[in-house]
This record gives C-alpha cells, structure tokens and sequence, in this order.
C-alpha cells in the first residue's frame, strides 16, 4: 500500500499547492486560471478523503500528518510569487501527468489483486486527469 499512501500525500501537498496557484495567479486570464485551479483542489480534495477510506478498508492506517504527507510525498511544495497563467497551467500539467501515472500504477496493483472498488475509483481518478489534461493542452495550444 505504499503507492496509495504517497497518492493520499500528493493529494494534501497538490491541494495546498493548487491553492497558491489560485491565489496568486497573474495576467489577463485570471479569472478561468483562478476558476480552473479551485475546481481541481475540489476533486483533489474529494479524492483524499476516498483514498484514506480505500485504506482504512483494507485494514491500513492513513497518514496522517502534514509532517509524514512531506515525508511521502513526490509533488513538490512552491513558495508564494505572482504566477504567470501559462506557468500555473504547465505546472499543473506536470502534476496531474504525475498522478495519472500512480493512479495507474495504483490500478494495475489493485486488478493483480482483484480488488474491484479499488480498480473502479482510481479508474474515475485516471479518467478525471485525462480529460484535464486535455482541456490545458487546448488553452496552451490557442
Ligand atoms: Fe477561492
């Protein structure tokens, strides 16, 4: 389970993180980078409390301190600064890329073990990435 639990301290890192972006988000597209970044904290922060609940199920105890998430975890923090739009949208790129990788290492452990309602909520996981990733390479590509 050790995958899960870097996945579950990516997601309070990225979380933190993707609320910098939102707050300091400079340039003339503000408003959807403002907007964009809050929609991903929420899913982020939906998926935390599903993953801990995946472990807990399992018979596994979750992390849970800010102190072991920094110790696990494979996203980075960044200091405040003003961000430029197509810094943050590249940046979360790079992340959510990070994710959907684990996620998929996640799910291809999970259906080695059978395990169902694992497979089916990182493959919800996966999906959600693929299609943001989708949507930034659009905007970078305009
Ligand atoms: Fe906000």
């Amino acid at each position: 389970m050790k995958n899960l639990q870097t996945y579950l301290s990516n997601l309070l890192i990225w979380n933190v993180k993707l609320h910098n972006y939102h707050w300091n988000v400079v340039g003339k597209q503000f408003m959807s980078v403002h907007t964009f970044t809050e929609e991903v904290y929420d899913n982020v922060f939906e998926q935390y409390d599903t993953v801990a609940e995946l472990l807990k199920m399992r018979g596994e105890t979750p992390l849970v301190t800010v102190k072991d998430y920094l110790a696990h975890a494979t996203i980075d923090e960044v200091s405040a600064k003003d961000f430029g739009v197509e810094e943050v949208l590249k940046a979360v790129h790079s992340e959510m890329n990070l994710m959907k990788d684990l996620a998929y290492a996640i799910r291809n452990e999970a259906d080695e073990k059978n395990d169902a309602t694992m497979v089916a909520a990182f493959e919800d996981f996966i999906a959600y990435y693929e299609k943001q990733l989708w949507f930034i390479q659009s905007i970078l590509k305009g």
